[in-house]
């Protein structure tokens, strides 16, 4: 692959986060690309990367003929896991994904892990480590992408990969998906830290409209989130930027290692939560002893600037009114908003009409990280207890 090199970058602390890197060329080999400005990234690297990633898709009753193209574009090497929120009665929509993977599987003999968000066994194993963020009142594991993306990760420690990332299951062409997954790769190879993740914006996200398919650059709910966190870092560094690109990327991917360390929040302000908490933590030399070796190797952060379109399924307006709502809670509730920083997202909430004279965004609910669990326990209980753990393998 070739990319352009991560020429320009901003320090916060122990943080490097890289300029958006365009992908110039999708598939190369091995050969000496003769321009500093161009990074080349061979297949073989790639491939080889590819087999220490696990793919996690989260869904939620979406259409199967969308999850069927998004899991047989995951390259073969990759484990995938499947965490699913579906309905499991009036319809039975699990069943029928249970039943397409499957298929897919006896087609394939892909490595594929599934499990339902809901299942007693999860519940289970969370209560018996003692790790309670992730249940609700009725001891139940909440709905919410953050919270299958959190089961995500521990099933991906559980396979002993090195790294793990994300691709929604409402994706409308494959081969976007395929590319996603080499771009992670890419992101890593161009790491020299354990501690990095490497995070995906879209060169065009087309909408339909009545003069045809137009190619929209961005979301609404990027513009917003992005304008306000490029404006939270430069709080917090004193240097004003526009560097910060991808403070929604739902497509993004991290070490193991990372993913370890990091609480995470709720529902879909998970991704936004995640920049922010390590801005908050590691943008400063402080508590350097609790996390020695990531001081030590730093944490880089890539925005890749993927040469596919991201087309995927319109969730109506509610609920990117509700996702700007998060996305920018996160920020306003941030340690490191500034009182005009906060009364900027206030005013703008308001003008959006999003929010009421005297309310303020949601503040987020955060999951402590995931190493203060016993991740051998919990899959034990989960093993033992589960309903709907499903495991291929060759
Ligand atoms: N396991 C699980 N549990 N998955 C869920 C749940 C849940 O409760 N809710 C949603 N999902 C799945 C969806 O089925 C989909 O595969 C993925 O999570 C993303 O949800 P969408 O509803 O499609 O969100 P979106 O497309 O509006 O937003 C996406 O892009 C944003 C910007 O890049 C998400 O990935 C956001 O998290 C992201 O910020
Ligand atoms: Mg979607």
């Amino acid at each position: 692959m070739l990319l352009e090199a991560p020429v320009y970058k901003e320090l916060f602390g122990t943080i490097e986060i890289y300029e958006v890197q365009k992908v110039i060329k999708l598939d190369t080999q091995t050969r000496d690309v003769g321009s500093f400005t161009v990074k080349n990234v061979p297949r073989e690297d790639i491939y080889r990367i590819l087999e220490d990633m696990a793919i996690v898709v989260p869904m939620k009753n979406e259409k199967l003929q969308l999850v069927d193209g998004v899991l047989k574009a995951i390259p073969h090497q990759c484990p995938i896991i499947v965490v699913s929120n579906s309905k499991r009665e009036g319809p039975n929509l699990f069943k029928q994904e249970v039943d397409l993977i499957k298929h897919f599987y006896n087609l394939t003999h892909s490595k594929i892990i599934m499990v339902h968000q809901k299942d007693i066994g999860i519940a289970k194993a969370f209560q018996e480590v003692g790790y309670t963020d992730v249940l609700d009142s009725n001891g139940d594991v909440r709905s919410g992408k953050g919270e299958g993306m959190l089961i995500g990760i521990l099933l991906a420690k559980s396979l002993g990969v090195k790294y793990v990332g994300f691709v929604d299951a409402d994706n409308y062409i494959p081969g976007a998906v395929n590319e996603y997954v080499k771009d992670y790769a890419a992101g890593f190879l161009m790491s020299e830290s354990d501690y990095s993740m490497v995070r995906l914006s879209w060169r065009h996200k087309p909408k339909v409209s009545k003069r045809g398919l137009y190619f929209r650059k961005w979301g609404r709910v990027s513009e917003i989130t992005n304008r306000y966190m490029n404006a939270l870092f430069g709080a917090g560094t004193n240097f004003e930027t526009n560097i910060i690109a991808t403070g929604n990327a739902g497509e993004h991917a991290m070490t193991i290692k990372l993913a370890e360390i990091l609480p995470f929040s709720t529902g879909y302000s998970i991704e936004p939560f995640e920049l922010v908490y390590i801005f908050e933590r590691f943008g400063q030399w402080e508590g350097v002893e609790e996390y020695r070796d990531v001081y030590d190797q730093g944490i880089e952060i890539f925005q890749i600037e993927t040469l596919n379109p991201h087309f995927h399924e319109e969730k109506g307006q509610e609920h990117v009114a509700s996702m700007i709502l998060s996305s920018l809670g996160v920020i306003y509730h941030s340690k490191l908003a500034t009182k005009s920083l906060k009364k900027r997202i206030l005013e703008d909430l308001r003008l959006h009409g999003l929010l009421g004279e005297d309310e303020e965004p949601p503040r987020p609910q955060t999951m402590r990280p995931v190493k203060d669990i016993d991740a051998n326990t919990w899959l034990d209980v989960l093993e033992d207890n589960a309903e709907t753990l499903f495991k291929f393998e060759i």
